[in-house]
């Protein structure tokens, strides 16, 4: 049955065009300013394309232009479309840490979104935080949106070899380290690896949490894998512009889509992806805005159920734009089959089993049948013990199997510097079964949690052929690395988790069968330890950063601030 639809009275726009008064008379005469009239703007869908374009930003490059094509669609489908900018965390450059930021963009989008004139919104990111910043605020403000995905780069490529974001800089990394490949080489690399506007092609954040975006139907479709270089990629934008329109007409609200049903899918479909451990955070936070509980053992349990078909780097070999071609994230939706919801509600005004009707495959090296998984249980655990009373996670795919059962002696790093400065020391009394450990990395002592989780090897390991090593850490890692990395220890460090007592030489082990990350050291040594420890002096006293240290969130329950989950108790502005 149709949607009964709202008339132009409803629009929240009304109460700032539609009246006949003082107010309305200024906003009517300076949108007359701007170059339009009553025919751009009476009685249509006011569209916010809420666009995280910036210079500084490389997988955004694109996004000026297709502001525009959702602009196309919108007046297409008789809406009235205005581009709202917001801070763009672009992740190569912006420092500490992206993550620092998040909630930043989370809480600008929300405002712009509730202290305008605004019916429904176009969400447009993709570089790895915008994703979650931009869709947390949504749901917030709870105002019909559709995100559109900023789409992939191209394959990188270098001596007729494939190049992928981020994987292939840790690997050659290590190969110029160890002496190697030499200059030339390596500059011949910057010049392959990142080729075209887009997202990060290897199976990143980015990758990741637009494949979740679309796996919790807040993308058109088959959206999130169309490369940002294909002429596909526009056109996604201008569909985007016009279905906006409609969903605010059918008053189709975030609320509706984001439902207990829709994070399991999103992330039943992370697991198969093979994606990020940064998606735990962001979707727990994404799920603290719409209300829904979703704590740290949903993960596991899925992880458990569903295997990794997307073949794709670092866990796999291919890359996005193969993905895409092989039959994108509908065709890996539609063979996961009875693992996911099929009966949640989409912003194509379908449930998602309908939108995944007729998909295919098209290469079954790429997208793996569930018969023939690039691994059998999805990608990653949570394991809990005393190291981590709160839990932590391990990507299992990217780990060495043979570490995964382990027992070391700790070397203990205090923060990053102190791991800078003695990793590479020739009297680090270190071998390839110790355990290294990285404290003050976490979303209070980094501060914002950087992705420091994958330490480097030891030099004189790695001269010697080691390639991995168990490391633990309070930090995230970037879905591009890989190795045996324990992260988001929870509490972390700075707030007196037992990881602030780990001492050098104490016995470490890691158990992922067992889902348990032990210390072993006696309750009343480690006792004794913490009447000596001090808790550090924040790093920022004024601020924004402030601000961050005074509400932040630890890594379980999604680092987003403690006075933003939820979307209640926000009124609309009063129009005087
Ligand atoms: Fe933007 Fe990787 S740097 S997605
Ligand atoms: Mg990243």
């Amino acid at each position: 049955m149709a949607r009964p639809r709202l008339t132009a009275e409803q629009l929240r726009s009304h109460r700032w065009f539609g009246v006949d008064n003082l107010r309305s008379f200024g906003h009517k005469s300076r949108t007359k300013q701007m170059g339009f009239d009553a025919e751009d703007y009476a009685g249509k869908p006011v569209i916010g394309i809420v666009n995280t374009w910036s210079d500084i930003n490389p997988c955004h490059t694109h996004f000026r232009e297709r502001a525009e094509d959702v602009k196309r669609g919108v007046y297409q489908a008789g809406g009235f479309p205005l581009e709202l900018p917001a801070m763009s965390l672009s992740e190569p450059f912006q420092k500490p840490t992206t993550m620092l930021y998040r909630n930043m963009l989370a809480m600008e989008t929300e405002e712009l979104l509730r202290s305008y004139p605004i019916d429904g919104c176009v969400l447009m990111g993709g570089c790895d935080k915008t994703v979650p910043g931009l869709i947390m605020g949504a749901a917030s403000v709870d105002v019909p949106s559709i995100f559109l995905p900023a789409g992939p780069m191209l394959k990188g490529r270098w001596k007729g070899t494939t190049l992928g974001s981020g994987s292939d800089t840790w690997k050659y990394w290590a190969q110029r380290r160890a002496g190697i490949i030499g200059e030339r080489e390596w500059g011949e690399i910057e010049d392959g690896i990142a080729r075209s506007p887009g997202h990060c092609m290897t199976m990143g954040t980015a990758s990741t949490m637009t494949a979740a975006a679309e796996a919790m139907g807040l993308t058109l479709t088959g959206g999130s894998s169309v490369p940002a270089a294909f002429s596909n990629h526009p056109q996604l934008a201008v569909a985007t512009g016009r279905r906006i329109v409609d969903l605010v007409w059918e008053d189709v609200k975030p609320s509706e889509l984001l439902t207990r049903e829709a994070f399991e899918n999103a992330v039943a479909v992370v697991m198969a992806m093979g994606g990020s451990t940064n998606a735990v955070i962001h979707l727990i936070a994404m799920a603290g805005r719409a209300g829904v509980e979703l704590p740290l053992e949903t993960f596991d349990e899925l992880a458990r159920a569903v295997p990794v078909l997307a073949n794709i780097r670092p866990s796999g070999e291919h890359l996005m734009e193969d993905f895409h071609d092989a039959g994108g994230l509908r065709g890996l939706m539609a063979e996961l089959g009875e693992l996911l919801h099929r009966d949640t509600t989409t912003v194509n005004g379908r449930s998602l089993g309908e939108d995944l009707d007729g998909a295919e495959i098209h290469d079954d090296d790429v997208i793996r049948r569930r018969d023939n998984p690039l691994s059998a249980e999805g990608g990653l655990a949570v394991l809990r013990g005393t190291l981590a009373p709160d839990g932590c996670v391990i990507k299992t795919t990217a780990a060495s199997p043979h570490l995964l059962r382990h027992e070391g002696r700790a070397i203990v790093f205090d923060d990053y510097d102190d791991m800078d400065a003695r990793i590479d020391s020739e009297d680090l009394d270190v071998d390839e079964n110790s355990v290294l450990i990285l404290r003050g990395a976490g979303p209070l002592g980094g501060p914002g949690m950087p992705e420091w989780g994958m330490l480097p090897i030891p030099k004189k390991l790695l001269q010697r052929g080691v390639t991995d090593m168990v490391r633990i850490s309070d930090a995230r890692m970037s879905g591009t690395s890989y190795g045996t990395c324990v992260l988001h220890v929870a509490p972390e460090s700075f707030a007196g988790g037992p990881l602030a007592l780990v001492r050098d030489g104490d016995v470490v082990e890691l158990d992922v069968a067992e889902r348990r990350l032990d210390l072993h050291v006696e309750p009343e040594e480690l006792e004794r330890r913490r009447t000596e420890w001090k808790p550090p002096e924040p790093t920022y006293t004024r601020g924004y950063g402030k601000l961050f240290g005074k509400h932040i969130t630890q890594a379980d329950k999604g680092c987003d601030f403690d006075f933003l989950e939820g979307s209640g108790g926000a009124p609309e502005p009063a129009i005087h």
